[in-house]
C-alpha cells in the first residue's frame, strides 16, 4: 500500500510516498527559507505564489524518487490545517485533484496529528502515549489514544516555544529561523551568564508561558551595559535563553507526565515532536524527566521532527487504517484543535 502525502501549511513545499509498513519511499522537501530571511518571518502571501510554483515538480520528484505512478498510489493526504490559508489551499487542492482523477480515496490531515503520530512511523509505539508538541505556532501536551482520539492536557497562553526561539533570534540578530541560530549560538555560550525567567515553573498543571521570557531577553538586549557587538555577549544570551527555555519544558513534562497517568496508567511513553523537538537540549533535560518517572522516551529523527510530507502520508495510512476518509468538499481550518478532529466537512 503506498500513500502520497503533501504538506504546504508552513514554509516548506513537502510531498513523500509512504508504504503502509512503514518505508519512506521518497520526502522531498523544498524550504522557502530564502525567499523569506528579508523579513524576518515568513511572509503568508510569498509562502503561498512559492507553494503554487513548486508543488507540481515537488510531487513528481516525490513519484519519481519512489518509482511509483499516480495510478498505483493507494490514497492521497494533505495537511488541511492548521496553518497559513493560502498555503494550505494550495496542498489541499492538488491532493484533491489528483484523488478526483485517479479514484483514490482522499485525507485532510491535521498539521499537528501527523507530528503527534510521527514517532509510530520511525518507532513501534503503541496507543495511547502522552505528545509534547512544540513548534512554531504551538507547545502542547496531548494525550493520544488513537488515530483520531486526542485530549488536549495543556498548551500555551501566549507565544509557542518555537516562536520564542524565533523572537530573541530576531533581538539578538541571528538569522531565521531562530531555533537552530540559537542553538548554534549557544553551544559556546554560558548558559548560567543571565538570570532569565521561568515562567509557570512549578505551576500544578501543564500549561506554558513563553512571552515573560521573551520580554526578558529584550529587556536584557536594551541594557546600556550589554554590548552585543561582542560575539561572547550573543552566545551568552543565546544559551541563557535555551537553557531557560528547555528548563520550563522539562518542568512542563514533569506535570504531563503526572496528568496523563491519571487518564491512562496504561501509558508509558513520551514522544515529542514539532520542529523544536530537533534541540539537543531539549531532548536531553526530557530524557532525563521521562527517565525519572520510568517513562520511555521517543522522538523522531531530526529530519521528520520539522514539516514534510511523509508524516502526512503516515497520517493517511492511519486514517486509512480505521476507515476515515474525507470527503472532497472539505474545506481547509486555518485553526483546526486537535480535539476538534473528525472525519466530516467543516468550514
Ligand atoms: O514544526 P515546524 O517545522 O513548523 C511549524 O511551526 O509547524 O517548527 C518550526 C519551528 C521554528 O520556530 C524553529 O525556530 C523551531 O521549530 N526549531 C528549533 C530548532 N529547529 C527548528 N527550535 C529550537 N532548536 C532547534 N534546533
Ligand atoms: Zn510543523
Amino acid at each position: 500500500m503506498f500513500f502520497l502525502g503533501i504538506e504546504t501549511s508552513c514554509d516548506e513545499t513537502a510531498a513523500a510516498v509512504v508504504a503502509g509498513d512503514r518505508t519512506i519511499l521518497s520526502n522531498v522537501i523544498l524550504t522557502q527559507l530564502e525567499e523569506h530571511k528579508p523579513y524576518g518571518g515568513g511572509v503568508p502571501e510569498i509562502a503561498a505564489r512559492s507553494h503554487l510554483q513548486n508543488l507540481p515538480h515537488i510531487v513528481e520528484s516525490a513519484l519519481a524518487e519512489a518509482k511509483l505512478d499516480f495510478a498505483e498510489l493507494d490514497g492521497v493526504a494533505a495537511t488541511a490545517g492548521p496553518g497559513l490559508i493560502g498555503g494550505v489551499m494550495v496542498g489541499l487542492m492538488a491532493a484533491k485533484s489528483i484523488a478526483l482523477v485517479h479514484h483514490l480515496p482522499f485525507f485532510a490531515v491535521n498539521h499537528m496529528e501527523a507530528h503527534a503520530l510521527t514517532p509510530r512511523l520511525t518507532n513501534d509505539i503503541d496507543f495511547p502515549y502522552l505528545a509534547l508538541l512544540v513548534s512554531g505556532g504551538h507547545s502542547q501536551f496531548v494525550a493520544v489514544a488513537g488515530a483520531n482520539d486526542h485530549r488536549i492536557l495543556g498548551t500555551t497562553m501566549d507565544d509557542a516555544i518555537g516562536e520564542a526561539f524565533d523572537k530573541s533570534a530576531n533581538l539578538l540578530d541571528l538569522p531565521y529561523p531562530g531555533g537552530p541560530a540559537i542553538e548554534a549560538a549557544a553551544a559556546n555560550g554560558d548558559p548560567t551568564a543571565f538570570d532569565l525567567p521561568r515562567p509557570l515553573k512549578g505551576r500544578p498543571n501543564c500549561d506554558f508561558s513563553f512571552s515573560g521570557l521573551k520580554t526578558a531577553v529584550r529587556k536584557l538586549i536594551e541594557r546600556p551595559d550589554t554590548r552585543l557587538e561582542e560575539g561572547s555577549t550573543v552566545a551568552d544570551i543565546a544559551a541563557s535563553f535555551q537553557a531557560a527555555a528547555t528548563e520550563i519544558a522539562a518542568d512542563r513534562t514533569r506535570h504531563a507526565i503526572g496528568m496523563f497517568k491519571q487518564i491512562h496508567p496504561e501509558g508509558k511513553t513520551l514522544v515529542v515532536a514539532g520542529g523544536v523537538a530537533s534541540n539537543k537540549t531539549l531532548r536531553r533535560e526530557l530524557q532525563n524527566v521521562v527517565q525519572a518517572a520510568d517513562f520511555n522516551f521517543a522522538a523522531p529523527p531530526l529530519n521528520l521532527c520539522t514539516d514534510n510530507g511523509a508524516m502526512v502520508a503516515w497520517a493517511g495510512i492511519e486514517r486509512f487504517n480505521i476507515n476515515e476518509s474525507s470527503p472532497l468538499d472539505f474545506a481547509p481550518r486555518p485553526r483546526w484543535p486537535l480535539d476538534e478532529l473528525g472525519s466530516g466537512s467543516q468550514g
